[in-house]
């Protein structure tokens, strides 16, 4: 396919990047021994570097924030040491790569918190749903309500994460405020039944994710500041009774902070694209920035998107696990590969780097 503008340079914030193709974050479970990103890690990474943009698997940023076993943090040196290796091997390769900063809230598990201790929401709510954690599937803990005089804290820990993202070699970062972690848990009643400055109204509920979108831009530039969002996802057992009104706000909030892009899981996280009713048009038209469009595209749906405006970028989730070189592949119109979800989740090279590339 020639002439096909999705794999031409796209300007993000300061960087250009090489295509519109961007690999979605990827939960791969790889970082035993402190929650380090290894050699592996950057093999893995270095293979994907032809994506426009990579953004990283979601990445803790405290050991609270962690609701999944061996997924890598960015809140210890040895973490920071660990991810520096990851970006070499990306820009040597050149490519982009932002860090994707996470905590899970209540989706976690007493095992991977400290002392045990339960994990925190923004109500003593319990998600209907499992994490990894021992090495199986588990229910996830019953959760605590965090107190008022906690949330300063939590905004303060996504902006050193943001400045180790930074110290690390990221490009940027991208807050995860999807998929019913911490930050989706505030924006939606279901989870959310707070009587305070953090819940009730839709501008409350938007408050901690707007918070951490401001420190994070204040720490490290809006322009290396991304947002991930997915309004009308159920994922990891989430609600909202208002999802336009809500995430009409949200995106009016980061679009006033001047971030450098959205990321918006259209329809239900790895199903559906129809799930819910919800006019993702009128995100786009509020926000000045780009668009990162993500949720069961392919070929086809991302380049008819792009010809008709709806999206700057589109992100590519599972494809990249089997095809290193999707963007390739895509440009060329060839077969992709499939996954072997046996080896998702956990392990080593098998079914992480040696996937190969097309003759390679
Ligand atoms: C997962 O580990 O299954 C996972 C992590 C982060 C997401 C979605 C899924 O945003």
């Amino acid at each position: 396919m020639t002439g096909n503008s999705l794999f031409e340079p796209f300007k993000l914030g300061e960087l250009t990047l090489a295509n519109r193709v961007v690999m979605a974050p990827l939960t791969r479970n790889r970082a035993g021994n402190g929650f380090v990103p290894g050699d592996l890690a950057a093999e893995y990474y270095a293979q994907r570097a032809s994506a426009g943009l990579i953004v990283s698997e979601a990445t803790q940023i405290s050991q609270q924030g962690q609701g999944y076993q061996d997924t890598p943090g960015i809140y210890s040196q040895a973490q920071i040491d660990g991810w520096r290796k990851v970006t070499d091997a990306v820009h040597g390769k050149g490519g982009r790569i932002f860090l994707q900063l996470w905590h899970v809230g209540r989706v976690s598990h007493v095992d991977l918190q400290e002392n045990g201790a339960a994990p925190v929401a923004p109500s003593a709510i319990r998600a209907e749903t499992q994490t990894f954690v021992n090495n199986g599937f588990a229910d996830v803990s019953e959760p605590r309500a965090l107190e008022l005089n906690e949330i300063p804290g939590i905004v303060n820990d996504f902006r050193k994460a943001a400045a180790n993202a930074v110290s690390a070699g990221f490009d940027g970062v991208e807050i995860h405020g999807a998929n019913g972690y911490l930050l989706d848990q505030f924006a939606k009643d279901g989870s959310n039944v707070r009587t305070d400055a953090y819940g009730g109204s839709v501008e409350n509920r938007s408050r901690l994710m707007l918070e951490v979108a401001a420190a994070v831009a204040e720490e490290i530039g809006a322009g290396r500041t991304g947002v991930r969002i997915s309004p009308v996802s159920p994922f990891n057992g989430v609600s909202s009774s208002d999802p336009q009104a809500q995430f009409d706000h949200i995106v009016d909030g980061l679009d006033a902070l001047g971030v450098a892009y959205i990321h918006v899981v259209e329809g239900a996280t790895g199903g559906p694209r129809d799930a819910a009713p919800f006019d993702f048009g009128s995100l786009r038209k509020r926000f000045r920035n780009a668009y990162i469009a993500n949720n069961g595209y392919d070929l086809e749906l991302a380049t008819r998107s792009l010809g008709e405006g709806k999206a700057d970028l589109f992100a590519f989730g599972r494809p990249f696990i089997a095809n290193p070189d999707l963007v390739d592949r895509l440009k060329t119109n060839a077969p992709l590969a499939h996954l072997n979800p046996a080896t998702l989740y956990g392990g080593g090279a098998a079914g992480y780097t040696d996937y190969p590339a097309i003759g390679g």
